[in-house]
Parts: structure tokens; C-alpha cells; sequence
């Protein structure tokens, strides 16, 4: 028997930052959208825990305790007075460490993965708070579409899309870590009042009425200035995808992976030919946006 549970990458179309709090985290007001970026995790029965990864960037994750996706499934066994005897296998397609929740990623499907195999039918809020308990972004993971993510974003509000996006994704040549660039971000804002988060009323229009440009003229990102300060070679990868007619062009999320939003599918897959001949990046892709949550697509029989 074995379960493969697939799950998109994100992008922020928003993510307002507001100071660090006493925990050392920071209120966020996160707008998350799902993007047709996927890893798929399958879960079989093993003797213990085992864990093993596919892909271009696999040699990246971490294969020990650290792993968010072992971290889930020891949390869920845990929660059912049970052992985690699992072999969680992750084919990895979303850039590691770039931005794109892929760890998160991993961690809500190795969960769902989980939970359809040892049969638990666990309440969905009980999975939303493992996740919260893993990280920030893994409950957005488990829900995918859009969502409105505050608290330090884990706490979710479904928001409506009224149409497909086109993204183009460039992975860059190094990773950045998320709490270098929230420190950085604190260092680039000492000495200033830093205002509370809220959701843009302009922003959550334009993705209720799926308009790229009206989207565009109101992404935002507050960690931009902070991943630019610690890899400032992104700024021009960011300039090669406006030159190559990209409506808009950020950091997604952390960084240090950066986003360009399309008019069209045929737009994207220029913008993505141009930024992939352009030198600034590793690699360019296309994703179109919504996307489903962590969901069940393959459910094998055979022990
Ligand atoms: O929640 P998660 O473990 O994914 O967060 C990773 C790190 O990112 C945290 O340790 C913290 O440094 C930073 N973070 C933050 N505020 C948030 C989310 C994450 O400062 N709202």
C-alpha cells in the first residue's frame, strides 16, 4: 500500500511585515497564492522512519531530524499513540530554500500522506494546527488557492481568485535563509516606526477579479529590500525580467527565487526564455496560479 499526496509551491503576492514580536517572530499580513509548482510525497509502510528524495535540487534537503516532512509525520504518530514506521519518498520540484515554501510543502503532504495511510480520517483543524506547530507557512501548504495569512501567517482566510495567473519563476545561484532576511529586515528598519500589517483593499480586488495588471500595480513584498541587501545580485535578475515585459517583477517571499507576473501564458514562456538566456539566474520557469492544496493523487494497492 502506499498513498502520493501532491502539493504546490506559493508565491506572496503580498506580504506586509510589521516589528519583531516578543517571540521573535514578526505579525505578518500575507496574501499566498498556490502556484502550479509541484513536489509529490509518497508514503509507505517501512520498519521506522526512512526518508529519501528525488530531483534536481535533492542533494539540498536534509535527510535528518530537521526535515519538516519527517518532522509531520513523527508529530501526527505522536498525536495517534502510534509509531511513525513510514518511508516518506519526496520528488522534489520546487526550488530548496528559495522562497517558495517548499519545505512547507513537503511537511503538509507528508501529513496528509500520513494520515491516508494509517487511516486516522484526522479533523481537518487538528491537521491545520500540526502544521501551524511545524512553520509559519505550512498551513497555507495544506489549503493552497489564495489565501490571507496573519498572526505570523498561519492563521488563514480563504480569499477568491477570479481568474488564472501567469508567473515566471527564477531560481537563483545561492540560497538565502529566512530568519537572515527577517534580521535583516529589523536592521533595515531600526530607528523607524514600523506600521501594523494590513491586506491591501487594491491587491484583494485584483485577485478577486483576476486581473493581472490591476495585480500588478499592487504586489508588494517587505523582504525585497532585505533579500536584495543580502544577495544583491537578484536586482538584476529582476531587471532582466521587466526588460523581457514581465508586468511585474519580485522577490518571492525570502528570496532569494524571484517572481514575474505574465499577461499570458505566451508572455510568460518569453519572459521565461529570456531570463533563462539572460545570465542572472539559474534557471527560469513558467507556473500558472491558483493552485490545490496538498491533495491525495495516487493511491497503490500493492504492498
Ligand atoms: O515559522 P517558520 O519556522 O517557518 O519560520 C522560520 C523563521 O522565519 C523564524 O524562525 C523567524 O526567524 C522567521 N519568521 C518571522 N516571522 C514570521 C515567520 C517567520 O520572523 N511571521
Amino acid at each position: 500500500m502506499s498513498i502520493t499526496v501532491r502539493v504546490p509551491a506559493k508565491v506572496n503576492v503580498q506580504l506586509a511585515v510589521g516589528a519583531p514580536r516578543p517571540d521573535g517572530y514578526h505579525d505578518l499580513a500575507n496574501v499566498f497564492l498556490a502556484v502550479g509548482l509541484y513536489d509529490t510525497v509518497t508514503a509507505t509502510p517501512a520498519d521506522g522512519l526512512r526518508l529519501t528524495v528525488t530531483g534536481p535540487d535533492a542533494a539540498q534537503v536534509p535527510l535528518d531530524g530537521s526535515n519538516l516532512a519527517a518532522r509531520a509525520a513523527l508529530a501526527l504518530a505522536e498525536r495517534a499513540g502510534r509509531t511513525a514506521d513510514v518511508h516518506l519518498h519526496i520528488a522534489k520540484d520546487i526550488p530548496v530554500a528559495g522562497g517558495m515554501a517548499g519545505g512547507s510543502a513537503d511537511a503538509a503532504a507528508a501529513l496528509v500522506a500520513c494520515d491516508a495511510l494509517w487511516g486516522l480520517a484526522t479533523p481537518r483543524e487538528v491537521l491545520l494546527s500540526i502544521c501551524a506547530d511545524l512553520g509559519s507557512d505550512v498551513p497555507f501548504s495544506l489549503v493552497g488557492e489564495a489565501a490571507l495569512g496573519t498572526g505570523r501567517g498561519e492563521k488563514l482566510e480563504p480569499l477568491p481568485v477570479g481568474g488564472t495567473f501567469h508567473w515566471v519563476f527564477a531560481a537563483a545561484d545561492c540560497g538565502l535563509s529566512t530568519p537572515a532576511v527577517y534580521r535583516e529586515f529589523d536592521r533595515l528598519c531600526e530607528g523607524r516606526e514600523v506600521p501594523a500589517p494590513t491586506a491591501s483593499p487594491e491587491l484583494l480586488a485584483a485577485l478577486r477579479d483576476g486581473d493581472p495588471h490591476a495585480l500588478a500595480a499592487t504586489v508588494d513584498n517587505d523582504l525585497q529590500a532585505a533579500a536584495l541587501s543580502l544577495n544583491p545580485a537578484l536586482a538584476a535578475t529582476l531587471a532582466a525580467g521587466t526588460e523581457a515585459g514581465a508586468l511585474a517583477a519580485l522577490v518571492s517571499g525570502s528570496g532569494p527565487t524571484t517572481a514575474f507576473l505574465a499577461e499570458d501564458a505566451p508572455a510568460a514562456a518569453r519572459i521565461a526564455e529570456a531570463l533563462a538566456a539572460s545570465g542572472t539566474c539559474r534557471s527560469a520557469r513558467v507556473a500558472a496560479s491558483p493552485a490545490a492544496g496538498a491533495t491525495v493523487v495516487g493511491q497503490d494497492p500493492e504492498p
